[in-house]
């Protein structure tokens, strides 16, 4: 098998490359030699990654402050790797909100929605069209959750943004697979990142029946997924049987219900 470097080239883009996954992605892959550029809207902690990748592996690193919620995100993106052949994109930036649907207020699901799927849909359409147009082979791997898999009471509109991203990248590796185009699904289950550990929405790491998985685990497993072309992929080897589980023996509505009474217990009982 080829390494990620003669697939997908010497450039990466990756979203949300401030803290948890992003992060550990932008480690992983400049150990792999990638050059970077790094997104997310936290400028200090990606000034001080950019610099602890560029002295630990010699890598050139381009980072810049940006909102994926905003409306001209792309153009910004755009002005920033015009010089670059940047062929591999780890689309990773998301937000998770749970709590009772009707509490939480309409300008948080607008915010989300934004965020994990227009965000994702929009550059996901501007990098493939830019890999097309100039003739080029290259990775897209974008990042869902074991929660696109069925209903989640209680995350209800994150675990649907989710099944967006699921079916559209599942989509998308079979329209690019003729053209020498990766596209890859990551799926973990709960990962140790800030998102999950301080979220204030809920404890999560309370009523997990076990332990979230590292975070270097999962990136591992994603830059493998992607280099198989895998259409999806989820991580961690619990996570894989209960999702079979769920979907093979059970009703939807009995595996929602299994989600309902666990987050109904991180939501209410924190
Ligand atoms: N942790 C889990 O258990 C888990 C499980 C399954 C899937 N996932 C998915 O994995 C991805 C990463 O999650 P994580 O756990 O690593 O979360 P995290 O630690 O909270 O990181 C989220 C990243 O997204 C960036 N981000 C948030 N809003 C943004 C915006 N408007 N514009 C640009 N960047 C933005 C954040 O940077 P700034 O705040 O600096 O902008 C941060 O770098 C998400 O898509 C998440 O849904 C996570």
């Amino acid at each position: 098998m080829k390494t990620l470097k003669e697939k997908f080239g010497s450039w990466a883009i990756v979203t949300g490359a401030s803290s948890g996954i992003g992060e550990e992605f932008s480690k992983q892959l400049a150990q792999n030699g990638f050059n970077l550029v790094l997104l997310a809207r936290r400028e200090e902690l990606l000034r001080k990654l950019a610099q602890s990748l560029k002295d630990k592996y010699n890598v050139e690193i381009k980072y810049a402050c940006v909102d994926l919620t905003s409306k001209n995100f792309l153009i910004q993106i755009e002005e920033m790797t015009k010089d670059i052949d940047v062929r591999f994109l780890i689309s990773n930036a998301g937000a998770l909100r749970m709590g009772a649907f009707h509490r939480i207020p309409m300008a948080d699901f607008e915010r989300t929605i934004n965020l994990n799927v227009m965000a994702q849909m929009k550059i996901s359409h501007w990098f493939t069209s830019y890999l097309v147009k100039g003739d080029k082979k290259g990775g897209l791997l974008l990042l869902s959750s074991t929660e696109a898999y069925q209903g989640i009471p209680y995350s209800a509109d994150y675990a649907a943004t989710k099944a967006y991203i699921l079916n559209l990248g599942e989509a998308l590796n079979f329209e690019f697979r003729d053209k020498g185009i990766h596209v890859c699904v990551l799926a973990p289950g709960p990962v140790d990142t800030p998102s999950l550990t301080e979220n204030p929405d809920a404890d999560v790491v309370k009523y997990l029946p076990m332990k979230p998985q590292a975070v270097d685990l999962v990136v591992k497993e994603g830059l493998l997924a992607i280099l198989k072309n895998k259409p999806s992929h989820i991580t961690g080897r619990m996570n894989r049987i209960s999702t079979f589980i769920m979907k093979t023996f059970m009703s939807r509505k009995k595996a929602t219900a299994l989600w309902g009474k666990s987050m109904y217990k991180m939501v209410y009982l924190k």
